[in-house]
């Protein structure tokens, strides 16, 4: 089974004390950046010049989440700014295998992102071609928004799929991720946490990123 990480999003941090928030996840697997363009999703938050600075200060690598319109001009650029993975929406591209192979020939880990509504079946042919799949467990665009249940069935069938042909991809969730759903989560078969306003939200961030993650591993 693929390890399990907590990959705090810093959505929900004070983006006027982003250096402090940077380094109070310092025991996280990586940091969470969450691209938006205000087209893509209702909402705008940061772009490349902010990527490239906490690129710079972030003491984990950088799992960069692209909610952005034609993801196959962009997310290259991401790449060169410094993630360690960029994750694209496969409703925002065009070309996701070319875009998913440019990315790993850029050296870094290439993730393709399903909207709630977006079913697997259509991208099992990508599997092979990504290191990790974003199953979205809210609408994207905001934090501190409640986990859609009826995710749990699409999380279960990529991990048979992943299982089924012997791949080492991760598989992502995104949103919702809290004490209380954190365990069912990973028993459907996610290894890979994002949590915004439950790490971010907690008076001890560090003690809440080794609460979940202890809850993950059980
Ligand atoms: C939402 C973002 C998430 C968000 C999650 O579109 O992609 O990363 O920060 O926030 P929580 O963990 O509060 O649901
Ligand atoms: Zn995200």
């Amino acid at each position: 089974m693929a390890p399990v990480q907590i990959n705090p999003s810093i959505l929900s941090a004070d983006f006027v004390n982003l250096e402090r928030d940077l380094q109070a996840i310092a025991t996280a697997d990586h940091v969470h950046v969450d691209v938006m363009d205000q087209h893509f999703v209702p909402n705008l938050t940061l772009g490349l010049p902010v990527v490239r600075r906490i690129a710079e200060v972030s003491p984990v690598p950088l799992d960069v989440h692209l909610m952005i319109e034609d993801a196959d001009r962009w997310a290259p650029q991401y790449a060169e700014a410094g993630a360690a993975s960029v994750t694209f929406h496969a409703e925002a591209t065009q070309a996701p295998v070319r875009l998913a192979r440019e990315l790993r020939a850029g050296g870094v880990r290439a993730c393709v992102a399903l909207r709630p509504a977006t079913p697997v079946e259509p991208f099992l042919d990508l599997l092979a071609e990504v290191d990790m799949v974003l199953v979205m467990t809210v609408e994207p665009g905001f934090g501190g928004q409640s986990f859609i249940e009826g995710t749990l069935p699409k999380i279960r069938r990529t991990r048979q799929a992943i299982t089924a042909a012997g791949l080492p991809t991760w598989i992502q969730v995104d949103g919702g991720v809290t004490r209380d759903t954190v365990a069912r989560i990973a028993r459907a078969g996610a290894n890979v946490f994002v949590a915004g306003s439950a790490v971010y939200g907690a008076d001890d961030v560090a003690a809440e990123i080794a609460t979940l993650r202890r809850l993950a591993e059980a």
